[in-house]
């Protein structure tokens, strides 16, 4: 196949970082746009490519290789099942859904179709991210045994104005944000079995949670915490500390601490902290700053769902590993709840 020809549902502001990250990649077109915003219209006139209001009319009129879908996310599972039902692949935002019933229609639309969905997890794809994994299936830290995730954010006062940021289990950093915590999470430590949770909407005093608090429990025994809010001025996140996103500010600073019976990793520096000789806390621990070819995870992820169209490898990120990541969120909004530990099984 010479160019994979891809059509953008939704070209919001995540939308609009796939336009440019296809615009960039050779070997991919845009081919075009459905997105029932004027916004839209303008930005498909200026590219000069077709704009449709409807992702129906579009897909009957364009025939995409694959198709990239940044609506809300209460269309990604009908939208997505248009796209399978036409023998069409799938790369997918997050959440995979609101609701895990919703996904799970999803997963069985996927499985029946056999028709590849990537889920848009895209911190799989960083090469940071792929070194840290590295370092910890080679051993450097020994076992597994403790995260700590800082996810400090400040989303000014006009996101809240589109209905759905708003909305009570929907809009929130839970299943917005803290759900790339938790596909991170799973891929370096392995699966959670256990979650509680606070959580708080102080500040804004909206519906929706403005800050919270997880504990994870892993299968391995592992424990993780995360810290989140997105109503505070640090710097303290992935977001605001990886560089992976334009739109977002690289501070130097730190959000992620991996550690383990025998050394420890921070994110995104990729330094790895262990001693020289005696493991004990009266031993001076050496930092080691590793190496990695940087690189641009939402090329990387693009490049990953051209293997996908071509049949050539299967989904890093399947909607039934996306849906593991909802039921996780979920299970923290009920443990926020209920004041009650939930078990996973
Ligand atoms: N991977 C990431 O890091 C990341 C970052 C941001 C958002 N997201 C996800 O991407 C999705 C979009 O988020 P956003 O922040 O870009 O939202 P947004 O509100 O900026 O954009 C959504 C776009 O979808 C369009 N839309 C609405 N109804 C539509 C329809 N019926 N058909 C086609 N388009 C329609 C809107 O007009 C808008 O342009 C959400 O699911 C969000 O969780 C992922």
């Amino acid at each position: 196949m010479s160019d994979f020809k891809i059509a953008l549902i939704g070209a919001g502001a995540i939308g609009q970082t796939h336009i440019s990250t296809i615009l960039k990649q050779p070997g991919f077109s845009l081919v075009a746009i459905a997105d029932p915003g004027l916004n839209a219209a303008e930005i498909a006139d200026s590219l000069q490519v077709p704009w449709f209001a409807s992702h129906k009319c579009m897909l009957d009129s364009v025939q995409p290789h694959g198709v990239i879908i940044a609506t809300p996310n209460e269309l990604h599972v009908d939208v997505s099942i248009d796209c399978l039902n036409r023998g069409i692949p799938v790369l997918l935002e997050k959440p995979v859904a609101n609701t895990v019933g919703d996904a799970m229609r999803l997963v069985e639309a996927s499985e029946q179709t056999g028709v590849p969905v990537l889920v848009g997890h895209h911190r799989r794809h960083n090469p940071i991210i792929k070194a840290a994994k590295k370092l910890i299936d080679d051993g450097a830290l020994g076992r597994p045994v403790m995260a700590s995730v800082s996810c400090a954010l400040m989303k000014p006062a006009d996101y809240f104005q589109i209905p759905w940021h708003r909305e009570r289990a929907v809009g929130g950093p839970f299943l917005i944000n803290l759900i790339h915590e938790i596909d991170l999470l799973r891929h370096l430590y392995g699966e959670i079995d256990g979650v509680a949770a606070l959580k708080s909407s102080a500040v804004r005093g909206l519906d929706v949670e403005d800050s919270g608090g997880a504990l994870l429990h892993f299968r391995n025994g592992a424990i993780a915490s995360i810290a989140i809010s997105d109503t505070v001025a640090a710097p303290w996140s992935w977001d605001m500390t990886s560089g992976e996103v334009e739109r977002f500010p690289a501070h130097d600073a730190l959000s992620h601490y991996l550690c383990g019976t025998e050394g420890g990793i921070s994110l995104p520096g990729l330094q790895l902290w262990r001693h020289d000789g005696n493991i004990s806390w009266t031993e001076e621990m050496t930092k080691l700053s590793c190496t990695y070819q940087s690189g641009d995870p939402f090329a990387a992820q693009l490049q990953h769902f051209g293997e996908l169209i071509a049949r050539t490898a299967e989904p890093v990120v399947s909607v039934r590993e996306a849906t593991r990541n909802l039921e996780i969120v979920m299970a923290l909004h009920r443990a926020a709840e209920t004041g009650q530990t939930i078990s996973l099984g």
